[in-house]
């Protein structure tokens, strides 16, 4: 599918059919969530894969949405919070271009990590969140660009989300994609600001 089609093609799918997704397709949607862009490439997020077994439990503490409850699977992304110059997490994946031992390691450490050294729990996690959405947007460009429909599910209680999944530091819910095959056509054409609304030049 061509990316004009795919970006047309797209919509926020409110119920599925029976229908499972391949394994094949459904490797290629998460590694398209993991090659996502992160800010300072600290990638802060996990992805669980909730199967159609667990449906009706997610959905209930989804405010019963119909897509999570007909989803093929539930992508649940997570958000991570260790992610300031004190945190094994973040020293790893600064190591990954400057070894620890490297004299200019603290420095580059330090610069990285200028940012969320300075942040609240609550700060932390809608930064993790604001990353966690680029690769929430990628997976389902991904899984359009192979027939597979997606909607996007803010809607969920999050303390019951994060118990479901019995997460623990450092992980917390960001936001949930609900994956597989329209049961009907979109019910509306996409409803959109106009050009001129939306763009101006300076
Ligand atoms: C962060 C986020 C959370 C969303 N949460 C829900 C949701 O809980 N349930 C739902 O049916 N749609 C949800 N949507 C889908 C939006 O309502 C939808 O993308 C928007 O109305 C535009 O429609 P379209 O995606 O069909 O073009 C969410 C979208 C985003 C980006």
């Amino acid at each position: 599918m061509n990316f004009e089609k795919l970006i047309q093609e797209r919509f926020a799918c409110k119920a599925f059919t029976d229908e499972i997704i391949k394994k094949e397709d459904l490797d290629f949607i998460l590694e398209s969530g993991r090659l996502s862009p992160s800010s300072c490439g600290f990638e802060p997020w996990r992805f669980v894969v909730v199967s159609k077994k667990d449906n009706e439990n997610l959905s209930k503490i989804c405010f019963n949405q119909e897509n999570v409850a007909t989803a093929s699977h539930n992508i649940i992304i997570l958000a991570r919070m260790d992610l300031q110059a004190k945190d094994e997490y973040i020293k790893k994946q600064i190591a990954r271009f400057c070894p620890p031992d490297d004299a200019k390691f603290e420095e580059i450490l330090n610069a990285y990590t200028y940012e969320t050294n300075t942040l609240n729990p609550e700060q932390l996690y809608a930064y993790a969140k604001a990353n966690c959405y680029l690769a929430l947007m990628q997976m389902s460009l991904a899984a359009m660009s192979r027939g597979i429909d997606t909607c996007m599910i803010g809607g969920f209680e999050k303390d019951k989300v994060d118990s479901f999944l019995e997460l623990s530091y450092p992980f917390e819910t960001a936001v949930i994609l609900s994956l597989g095959f329209r049961k009907e056509a979109p019910k509306y054409s996409k409803k959109r600001l106009s050009i001129e609304e939306v763009v101006c030049y300076y």
